[in-house]
């Protein structure tokens, strides 16, 4: 079976697509207000902790879990358990997460889609197709419609082409346009007048606001949003990797360039936010919290693009791009946990997988299209809120638990004969046993109250 399936043809191949699919909509447009808005340094260093305490014990439990069984989280899940008790529920965990995975792209297709729009918007209008970019821009539901179903087709396109093919040569062609898209938009707008105030509010650190329990509950949340967690992506990824690489480190790596580029991000939205300040738009909510989200990314950026005459088309044009990318290389890897898992159950062909189910998360990204008001927030909540933290749960407790140790170590001796003497085998067990299930079923419950 592992000869007929896809592997990643290198490891920075592997490190760029996990950390494309990392990096995605969540660091750019979710961390730096969240951060600006929540104690500026301070945030990023608990997020920072979170991140390395419980995110990564979890990414690592996928990418174990997904290399030992060269499989999707059914197989995965299953092969470790030896209870028909646990194989059970190994698999009805599987399939929850490939829901889950293809309910996050529902919605995340429509966002990617507003982004296309506005990239493709603005060198239209500066052309003179003012029509056409009113059109691509303004909120109606053909609009949302018709962008959606184009970024969907685009993801399936990459999916079509498999793991080396598709995946990895996509992920190492946008992952290194992202970074100096990113890097050149922050120096350029350094160089106009706020830019310090942003980064001001973004670095000075306020430690009286980290320490609230709703914070830290935001900070876990948006940690495992962004690692791409619970739901089995980085489990399907790790399952395409040789049996030659030493996880821990590789994965230590995917979550540094993800966090790091999530600071990166701030470095360039809070300047943004204070340029367009200084320059008239209003920044700040009735409540005077930072604006974020949607209004942040298609009304505060939008009149600061503007603000900035001819050269505004460029540094748009990049920005919205910039997203598009990162949306692009997170929304294949979700397509990818639905297709492997129909292509290793039914065997069916890549391109039969991906077309039936692009084409089912598409249908249902027209119903919340439709019922946008009712729908498109409950499906997010539904899915990141609880969705994604209690499926990782149930990882750690599989990988924890379930999995036979020595079976584990086996698996880490793999490429590192010395396995039982690192650090990582010294704390991970214990975390990914005790320390996780419990902070996460703790900070789980505090929400429920
Ligand atoms: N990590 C992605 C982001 O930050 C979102 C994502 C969630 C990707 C779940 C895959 C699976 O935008």
């Amino acid at each position: 079976m592992a000869t007929s399936r896809g592997q990643f043809g290198s490891r920075i191949g592997f490190i760029l697509a996990a950390a494309g699919s990392a990096v995605g909509l969540g660091n750019i447009w979710g961390f730096p207000t969240q951060a600006a808005s929540n104690g500026g340094a301070a945030f990023v260093l608990v997020y920072l902790v979170l991140a390395f305490l419980l995110a990564y014990p979890v990414l690592m439990a996928e990418l174990l879990l997904g290399r030992h069984a060269h499989g999707n989280t059914v197989i995965a899940l299953t092969r470790i358990s030896d209870r028909p008790l646990t194989k059970a529920i190994g698999a009805a965990t599987g399939l929850t997460g490939i829901i889950v995975a293809s309910l996050i792209l529902s919605f995340y297709a429509i966002v990617a889609g507003w982004m296309l729009g506005f990239t493709v918007a603005y060198p239209l209008s500066s052309l003179g197709f003012g029509s056409s970019s009113t059109w691509l821009t303004a909120f109606t539901v053909p609009r949302n419609l018709t962008l959606m179903t184009c970024f969907m087709v685009m993801t399936m396109g990459i999916i079509m082409g498999g793991v080396h093919n598709g995946i990895e040569r996509w992920s190492t062609r946008l992952m290194p346009a992202l970074v100096v898209t990113l890097v050149a938009l922050a120096l350029y707008v350094f160089t106009l007048d706020g830019a310090v105030e942003g980064l001001k509010v973004y670095l000075l650190p306020d430690f009286s606001k980290v320490f609230s329990g709703d914070l830290i509950l935001a900070a876990l949340g948006s940690a495992f949003f962004s690692l791409s967690l619970g739901v089995g992506t980085m489990l399907i990824y790790g399952s395409y990797l040789s049996d030659d690489e030493y996880l821990p480190s590789i994965g230590a790596q995917v979550a540094l360039i993800d966090i790091g580029l999530a600071v990166l991000a701030g470095f360039l939205i809070l300047p943004s936010m204070y340029v367009a300040a200084e320059r008239g738009v209003e920044i700040f909510d009735a409540s005077g919290a930072l604006l974020s989200e949607d209004t942040l990314i298609f009304s505060v950026l939008p009149a600061l693009f503007t603000s900035l005459g001819s050269i505004g088309v460029i540094v748009a044009t990049a920005f919205f791009g910039l997203m598009s990318m990162a949306a692009l290389t997170s929304s294949i890897s979700m397509l990818e946990v639905p297709v492997a898992f129909l292509v290793e159950r039914f065997q069916w062909s890549r391109q039969r997988a991906a077309t039936i189910a692009g084409t089912i998360i598409g249908l249902i990204s027209a119903v919340v299209i439709f019922n946008f008001e009712s729908l498109f927030g409950l499906v997010i909540a539904l899915t990141t809120r609880y969705g994604q933290p209690l499926l990782g749960l149930m990882l750690c407790v599989y990988a924890g638990w379930v999995w036979n140790r020595n079976s584990l170590l086996q698996e880490l001796k793999k490429n590192n004969p010395a396995a039982e003497k690192t650090w990582f085998w010294r704390l991970w067990p214990f975390y990914v046993r005790i320390v996780c299930p419990a902070i996460i079923a703790i900070i789980f419950a505090r929400s429920l109250l």
